[in-house]
């Protein structure tokens, strides 16, 4: 191709049709996406831009082609945005969800109620999100990240360091099994977190999920024909780690709110056992406390 510059508004209405025919719901806007990364400027400024030059028109068609397959938009422009950061990501690594943010809001919360610099932990962290999230929004505050996947961990650490100081400096990363009680007993001390996330594979194994979904590892995805396959045997290791009075909070499938409540109210050491929804009603994560000694009865809301 050569010539004169293309507009931009052909540019894009034509991409943004070649990603509806392909399927997907959000087309305009991963074209705009898409045309901001190749031009290297933030989308919003886009709206600056009329025409486009041969070069970059070119590395954004073949941009398009890969969306058009499916491959996700933070694989092709190799970040994700995840409240106040931004993620490193590409295979090997789960993309961090949006929805995953209402319990980053949650965690930040809790943290803030606390009275003095607190210790927080994020299991299952894949490309640290949530313990990258939790040290930007949460000044102080220490974070272990725990994450058993090889190529996961690289992710990982990598976010860690590229982080600003100091936020990167406050996330310690463990590789460890987080239904491993033993090796989990060895790298964590006993009641030393007062805020735990976690956003582990939860899918059920027989569920749909979206072609774009085949890119996340299937470690990451997918907990066994009932979604538990983690959590079940992570509650345990989740007791143990909270402090007495600590809080812990799983981000689960929306058909298995049920499941994670039962789990933990049959622990024993947990109370105040809470079931979240996100924006469109659906339950997305169960919040609990650990129990303070002497502490009775069986909390129960949401
Ligand atoms: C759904 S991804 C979540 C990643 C990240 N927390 C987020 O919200 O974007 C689940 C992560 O758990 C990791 N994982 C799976 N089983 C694990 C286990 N038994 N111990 C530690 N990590 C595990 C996977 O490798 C993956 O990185």
């Amino acid at each position: 191709m050569t010539g004169s510059p293309t507009p931009v508004s052909a540019e894009l209405r034509a991409a943004a049709a070649r990603l509806t025919a392909s399927g997907i719901d959000s087309a305009r806007r991963d074209a705009e996406w898409l045309l901001a990364h190749v031009l290297g400027i933030d989308v919003g400024r886009l709206v600056l831009v009329d025409r486009i030059d041969d070069a970059p028109t070119r590395a954004f068609r073949a941009a398009v082609d890969l969306r058009a397959q499916r491959i996700p938009l933070q694989h092709i422009v190799g970040t994700a945005a995840f409240g106040p950061v931004e993620l490193a990501v590409g295979p090997g690594v789960f993309i961090p969800r949006p929805e995953t943010e209402h319990l980053l809001e949650w965690a930040v919360e809790r943290l803030g109620a606390a009275s003095g610099p607190a210790t927080a932990a994020d299991f299952c962290s894949g490309s640290g999100a949530l313990a990258i999230g939790i040290a930007a929004m949460s000044p102080g505050t220490r974070v272990m990240a725990v994450e058993a996947d090889e190529d996961a961990l690289v992710w990982l650490r990598r976010n860690v360091a590229d982080a600003a100081t100091p936020v990167g400096s406050r996330v310690e990363v463990i590789a460890a099994d987080v239904t491993d009680p033993t090796q989990m007993a060895q790298l964590i001390p006993a009641g030393s977190v007062s805020v735990l996330v976690t956003n582990p594979p939860y899918v059920p194994l027989d569920a749909v999920v979206g072609p774009e979904v085949a890119h996340d590892p299937a470690r990451a995805v997918f907990g066994g024909v009932d979604g538990m396959s983690v959590i079940a045997p992570m509650v345990p290791v989740i007791a143990r780690t909270l402090a007495p009075g600590g809080v812990v909070g799983i981000e689960h499938d929306d058909t298995t709110a049920e499941h994670v409540v039962a789990c933990l109210r049959a622990h024993g050491d947990f109370e105040e056992v809470t079931r979240h929804t996100d924006l469109t009603d659906r339950p997305r994560f169960v919040t609990a406390r650990r129990r303070q000694p002497g502490s009775a009865g069986r909390g129960m809301a949401g």
